[in-house]
């Protein structure tokens, strides 16, 4: 599928920056958004007053589109007050949107929402979202899907018949673009590629890890299981993990549990095994906090600019080099 013409969203870019937590910033998403791609902003857990100033920042950034992601394993509580700010858009993911819906369209915003499966898929057509996202097992952070993305996407987009379906999970590379678009994507979702860039909160030290980390160095583990129990996650296998699978994937009684293994500038602490991952001031042995990366890891070898990143991404996938876009 070639999507130079008009994008169903208005992208002049088919790329979408993916949710990344705590390593979303509005300058990340507005960067993005300003290149021609989507950016977006990891809501769930910010209060409404956090979530509303960070639309606004974002808002004060870019004039184009972007959004705010919900993990519906929490309580969307600054859904009302981020829209009130002005969100254009938003996106669910982990749990049943329908109770959402209504005030997501009454502001007038987009709505996207994320399926694993093709019986996810089912339902969520039924609430007639603007877009889907797609994402496989390759993914870094959080696993709806089980499944090979290339799988997962074939039986989506068969279900989604007009609803466009952007691909999210192993993404690293304009060649991997290509690819989903040309299985029937209308975009790709690009997660750990993004926690590597200059705008991204991540932690130095993690930015670090992702360069030199090879393509088998992930894993899927329920291990960061503190403040989001029972859902797998593909994480870069680190201390912590190895010391647990060393003493048998205990549930209780973990080596090192209850140990602080990052403190953050307000005070704040991260414990090992919480979901936490390290961004930008957080002190102590952040590279045994919970390190969310995707299979595409072993193809992050730089830390650019995300606008020149959209912009690479993007002529590497329409087959030109990155001087000729
Ligand atoms: C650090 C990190 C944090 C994430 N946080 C969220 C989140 O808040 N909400 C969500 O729906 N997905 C989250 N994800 C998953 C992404 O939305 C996306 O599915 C994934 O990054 C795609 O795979 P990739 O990392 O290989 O590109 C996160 C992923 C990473 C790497």
């Amino acid at each position: 599928m070639e999507s130079t013409g008009p994008h169903p969203l208005d992208l002049r870019i088919p790329i979408a920056q993916a949710p990344i937590g705590g390593s979303t910033c509005p300058e990340l998403a507005a960067a993005v958004s300003n290149a021609g791609g989507l950016g977006a902003l990891a809501l769930s857990w910010s209060d409404p007053t956090a979530s509303s100033h960070k639309v606004l920042t974002t808002r004060a950034l870019t004039d184009r589109l972007f959004y705010g992601n919900f993990a519906l394993a929490f309580e969307p509580v600054s859904l009302v007050s981020a829209l009130a700010a002005g969100l254009p858009c938003v996106t669910f993911s982990f749990g049943d949107p329908s109770p959402w819906v209504d005030a997501v369209r009454l502001a007038g915003a987009f709505l996207g929402i994320q399926v694993g499966s093709a019986a996810e898929a089912r339902r969520m057509v039924g609430l007639e979202p603007d877009f889907l996202i797609c994402q496989g097992v390759e993914a870094g952070g959080h696993l709806q899907s089980d499944r090979a993305l290339g799988d997962v996407l074939a039986e989506v987009l068969d279900l989604a018949t007009s609803i466009p379906v952007f691909a999210a999970g192993g993404l690293a590379t304009g060649k991997d673009l290509r690819r989903a678009l040309d299985l029937g994507a209308a975009g790709g979702v690009f997660g750990t590629r993004f926690l590597a860039t200059h705008e991204s909160r991540a932690h130095d030290a993690l930015k670090a890890r992702l360069l030199e980390a090879k393509p088998d160095d992930t894993a899927v583990t329920d291990c960061f299981d503190g403040g989001w129990p029972d859902t797998p996650h593909r994480v870069l296998v680190n201390g912590t993990l190895r010391a647990w699978r060393a003493a048998g994937e205990p549930r209780d009684g973990r080596p090192g549990e209850g140990e602080v293994v990052g403190r953050y500038p307000d005070g704040d602490v991260a414990l090992r095994y919480a979901m936490d991952h390290p961004t930008h001031g957080v002190t102590g042995d952040v590279l045994d906090m919970c390190l969310y990366a995707g299979t595409s890891v072993g193809a992050i070898h730089d830390l650019p600019p995300a606008g020149d990143l959209v912009r690479r991404l993007w002529a590497e996938a329409q087959g030109r080099p990155e001087s000729g876009f």
